[in-house]
């Protein structure tokens, strides 16, 4: 979710402005998934390199968190959404693990949608803690580090990004999510994260499904031809 802090500042506001005005695009998003045939919705809402940020920005950013698991529990938990936060808690405020906590365990049962919020998250720091969570002597296959991933990142499951958005014009994955990723169809989109839409949602989905996914095979009609 980029581009918050460039729309604000566009119109003469300030970047916290930006940030709130984000958290609508949040609600829109998260309302047209289920539609869209989404099961997993992992939103990048704080990396672990925003901290070298103003003080002031970041503590927006966090009270701005806080005050969506707040206001949105009910919300979520009536439409099926079962929430999930990634990344390290040890750096947030008290208040906010308390909501992210209280958002977790009354939404659990939710099976419309899993929606992850990825807030202090590294995938770079996620992979290394992984590692080091091993037992010694533990040869890890593909499958047992992504277990073991999902677990100590706290992604509720392991699962791979099929389509990852990135708005804001930047084409970059700035540390998201890079195990996981590895074979994400990427949509990079010059919108501010405020402008987005559930349209444009609907977009990116579109056209992802018009992409031919083949993970290193060849497509299934070239294969055919090359065995006949
Ligand atoms: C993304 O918007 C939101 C967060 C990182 C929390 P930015 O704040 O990065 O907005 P720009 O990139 O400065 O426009
Ligand atoms: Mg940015």
């Amino acid at each position: 979710m980029d581009g918050n802090g460039r729309w604000a500042c566009a119109r003469g506001l300030p970047r916290a402005a930006g940030h709130r005005r984000g958290a609508d695009a949040v609600r829109r998003a998260v309302r047209a998934a289920p539609a869209l045939k989404i099961t997993i919705l992992t939103l990048y809402a704080f990396s672990s390199d925003n901290w070298r940020r103003p003080p002031g920005e970041v503590a927006a950013l966090l009270c701005l968190f806080r005050d969506y698991l707040q206001s949105e529990r009910s919300r979520l938990r009536q439409s099926g959404v079962r929430l999930s936060v990634m990344g390290r808690r040890d750096r947030l405020t008290v208040d906010l693990i308390e909501a992210i906590e209280a958002c977790e365990a009354d939404t659990a049962e939710g099976t419309v949608l899993h929606l992850r919020v990825a807030i202090d998250y590294s995938g770079r720091d996620a992979i290394l803690r992984a590692a080091e969570s091993l037992p010694l002597g533990f040869e890890p296959t593909r499958d047992t580090f992504r277990e073991r991933l999902a677990l100590t990142c706290g992604a509720g499951a392991a699962a791979d990004v099929d389509l990852l958005i990135r708005t804001g014009g930047e084409r970059r994955l700035s540390d998201f999510l890079l195990w996981e990723s590895a074979y994400a169809e990427l949509c990079f989109l010059p919108c501010p994260w405020p402008d987005f839409r559930a349209s444009d949602l609907a977009a990116a989905v579109a056209e992802f499904r018009t992409r031919q996914r083949r993970f290193g095979a060849l497509a299934p009609e070239r294969s055919a031809l090359e065995m006949a």
